[in-house]
């Protein structure tokens, strides 16, 4: 889910990158082709009929179930990424996007390590990784891939905010490199980014790449009794741990995509500080645990 990885190492010396959590299984992807920023060209070429029919079934079992779901801005973006009938060239995408709101997406081989990662987004430049799940899973898919990278992520990189937002999480990233605070930033990421729902005169809405993207989990995160759905603290969502292998059983919930700017444009040096005193004195928050008289959104 292009969820910043754990490798300590700017360059690309031609090996994967170690991911979080995932234990001894190399990232899938030739690193070999990358340049030293990991950015690769998109290999067009290879792909299959087969490839670019699994691209047009994603694709359209998604875009149906977007209506009630997805953020009006991400449904008013999404025609953006091209013909639905086939993996899209990027270059072609790149070009509207760039005109949009000054972003460019790059191809990468899969995963990259986290320096490199928030590198690229600090120069408005979002990596898509060029390869494509396999028939077999159609459903789930362990990495993220093209249709998650490009469907889930990019749509909402023609929304102003949206964009300004990406690239602050970028520089924030190399600052979070130095201060080794990569871990606590990368819950940001996974629960806005990645997971996050906003709520809207019409009700809540997905804005989420990894739930946007998904088949199952883009009706569960808005619709489901099961979750719980708290309103967006920053020092609350940096002290909870998420789950990887299942839905998520806490969602946290934004105003506004301007609140969501706004709240994260302070230095984060004394933020990473209290948050690491208050997980000392009173730990984590686990996921699906609730806190004592913290509001919650009901479906
Ligand atoms: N304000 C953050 C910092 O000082 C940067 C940031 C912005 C991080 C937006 C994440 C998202 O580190
Ligand atoms: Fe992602």
């Amino acid at each position: 889910m292009s969820t910043p990885i754990d490798f300590h190492s700017g360059m690309n010396q031609g090996v994967a990158p170690v991911t979080y959590g995932t234990g001894d299984r190399p990232p899938r992807g030739n690193y070999a082709r990358a340049g030293a920023d990991y950015t690769c060209a998109q290999d067009w070429a290879v792909y299959t009929d087969a490839d670019h029919d699994t691209y047009r079934r994603l694709y359209a079992r998604q875009l149906q179930q977007l209506p009630g779901l997805a953020c009006d801005e991400f449904i008013a973006a999404v025609r953006q990424l091209g013909a639905p009938e086939r993996i899209p060239r990027f270059d072609d995408i790149s070009e509207r996007l760039h005109r949009a709101t000054g972003w460019q997406i790059v191809c990468v081989p899969g995963l990259i390590p986290e320096e490199a990662f928030f590198a690229l987004l600090a120069a408005r430049k979002f990596p898509v990784t060029d390869w494509i799940r396999k028939p077999e899973e159609f459903d789930y898919v362990v990495e993220p891939d093209v249709f998650h990278d490009l469907f889930g992520h990019v749509p909402l990189l023609f929304d102003p905010s949206f964009a300004d937002y990406m690239q602050a999480y970028g520089a924030g990233g190399l600052k979070a490199s130095r201060l080794d605070a990569c871990e606590l930033l990368a819950r940001l990421y996974w629960y806005t980014v990645e997971f996050g729902l906003i709520d809207t005169k019409q009700g809540l809405r997905a804005y989420g790449a990894g739930i946007l993207s998904s088949a199952g989990e883009l009706r569960h995160s808005v619709t489901s009794p099961e979750p719980q759905r708290v309103a967006f603290d920053l020092q609350r969502l940096m002290r909870s741990r998420y789950r990887i292998d299942t839905f998520q059983a806490t969602y946290f919930v934004i105003d506004s995509f301007r609140q969501l700017f706004d709240a994260t444009a302070p230095d984060f040096t004394p933020v990473y500080a209290q948050v690491r005193a208050e997980i000392a004195l009173s730990g984590e928050i686990e996921a699906g645990v609730v806190l004592p008289g913290e509001r919650r959104f009901r479906v």
